[in-house]
């Protein structure tokens, strides 16, 4: 069987040879009613019917692994893909390296990685909620079509996941599954698993700056799980990264263009100052300190979905060979960590310093630090477009003790700059660092829709290329009438 080809002829299509597996064919097309259903309620309002130019995967071959077409999103064609299995793959780092990695969930840590599959599912229907209703505000058809793309992805991540569920852990993986269909982002009686999945995306530069942080946590984590000793979740997080490359590109290339945006409408005006914020937003762009105070409140909640820096969990998780370092297959050292230290930012007296521990709990702030490294790569892009129109300006990612809410500086104040505040400072000062009232009620002002083919909200700038090499006008979203 060629493993990179996907059979579209069930119901579910799979390269997973579904059809010679009735038992979870059977489970899957039983839970596939209840998905439609979520789908309708919690996905995109107001769009069901419309036609949208997608991508679909119809193979998972690197090169060349996805057609595009026109489709109404109730009928997008969610399936269960896993990359090639690796001849001979070796479970890479932890007690049991160098072991045949594990095709069946190894009984001794069932649950620890019964856990670890149902967070990650967890975060996918979650997003797909938190953006259902910037359709209606959508700047243009093509970023309305990323929109929708970036959602049914997100509803083939919860396919994944749901799929190891009902494949390897049998009643209580039927459980789970269905309760990833319960939960709701935002409910305040059954809302999803992580903080940042329960914040609202209330306007188009949230999405832009969600898909940019929040799906690049989701990057961090599925590189991790990639390197899993369990087989079927590592080929199943691989293929997952694929995808999740697109979303980062539209977050990245969003703020790209609302920057673009900015900058060409202040040196047409001839503003150089871009403290003139009043100027600026009369302008109808978004001004660069507002884009910063998006940029910290986005990169601070997403620094909490990385836990704990010290943490057994985590610890357990890598001892146990179920969730790797970031890329820990280029990673040169004895992969079981004995012995070994890490630099832990820590709170020690009042000051943020670094303290050496033990490197197998400080797991959680080493994917951390390489997560931030890798969000500084687009805010470098993001600053040679600002430099490019001659304006004194330089978006900075924040100190990561700043705005958090879990871990070592949960109960500190910090300012931008990693210095402790004091309640009363902090409560002066917080509108210099976070959006206010007036910011939030600024940008929802500029969230008019731009539905026709080829045009641009007033605050974004049009993307260099289209999605598959269309031409500018294209209509990626043809719309139903309601
Ligand atoms: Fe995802
Ligand atoms: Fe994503």
């Amino acid at each position: 069987m060629n493993i990179a080809a996907v059979d579209y002829d069930g119901l579910i299509p799979n390269n997973v040879a579904l059809g010679h597996d009735p038992r979870v064919k059977r489970a899957l097309e039983k839970w596939h009613p209840g998905y439609i259903n979520w789908w309708k309620d919690m996905g995109p309002e107001g769009f069901q019917d419309s036609l949208v130019y997608l991508r679909t995967a119809v193979s998972v071959d690197p090169k060349g692994w996805a057609k595009f077409d026109y489709v109404r999103m109730p009928e997008y064609r969610w399936g269960v893909l896993l990359a090639p299995q690796h001849e001979g793959r070796k479970i890479p780092f932890g007690v049991h390296k160098g072991e045949a990695a594990w095709q069946e969930v190894p009984g001794e840590y069932r649950a620890m990685l019964r856990r670890l599959v149902v967070i990650q599912g967890d975060t996918e229907p979650a997003s797909v909620e938190q953006q259902r209703y910037l359709g209606k505000t959508a700047p243009s058809l093509y970023d309305l079509r990323n929109l929708f793309q970036v959602n049914v992805e997100e509803g083939r991540h919860l396919w994944a996941m749901v799929y190891l569920l009902q494949k390897y852990f049998g009643t209580d993986g039927r459980e789970e599954a269905e309760a990833l269909l319960q939960r709701r982002s935002g409910d305040p009686d059954t809302p999803r698993m992580l903080g940042a999945f329960n914040e609202k995306t209330p306007d188009w530069l949230s999405f832009f700056m969600f898909t940019y942080f929040t799906d690049r946590d989701g990057k961090m984590q599925l590189e991790a799980l990639a390197q899993s000793g369990f087989d079927p979740l590592s080929r199943t997080c691989r293929f997952m990264l694929t995808e999740e490359a697109h979303h980062m590109f539209v977050g990245e290339t969003g703020v790209t263009r609302i920057i673009q945006r900015t900058c060409e409408a202040m040196k047409e005006a001839g503003i150089s100052d871009p403290n003139e914020i009043d100027k600026v937003r009369k302008l109808g762009v978004i001004d660069l300190p507002t884009i910063q105070k998006k940029a910290n409140m986005h990169f601070s909640l997403t620094l909490d979905l990385f836990g704990n820096e010290i943490s057994t969990n985590a610890a357990n998780a890598f001892h146990s060979g179920l969730k790797g370092r970031y890329r820990e297959d280029r990673l040169k050292d004895d992969h079981q960590l004995d012995g070994i230290t890490y630099p832990v930012l820590r709170l020690i007296d009042g000051k943020i310093q670094n303290e050496d521990s033990p490197a197998l709990s400080a797991l959680n702030m080493r994917l951390r630090d390489d997560y931030v490294v890798d969000c500084n790569v687009g805010v470098g892009r993001w600053n040679k477009v600002i430099a490019e129109h001659g304006i004194p300006f330089e978006i900075k990612l924040p100190h990561v003790a700043f705005h958090r809410h879990i871990g070592e500086f949960t109960n500190i104040k910090a300012d931008v700059g990693g210095n402790v505040l004091s309640d009363a400072e902090w409560a002066k000062r917080r509108g210099e660092f976070l959006p206010s009232d007036g910011d939030k009620d600024f940008i929802e002002s500029l969230m008019q829709p731009q539905m026709e083919p080829g045009k641009f909200a007033s605050w974004i700038a049009p993307p260099r290329v289209g999605i598959d090499n269309k031409p500018g006008d294209f209509e990626y979203v043809k719309i139903a009438d309601a």
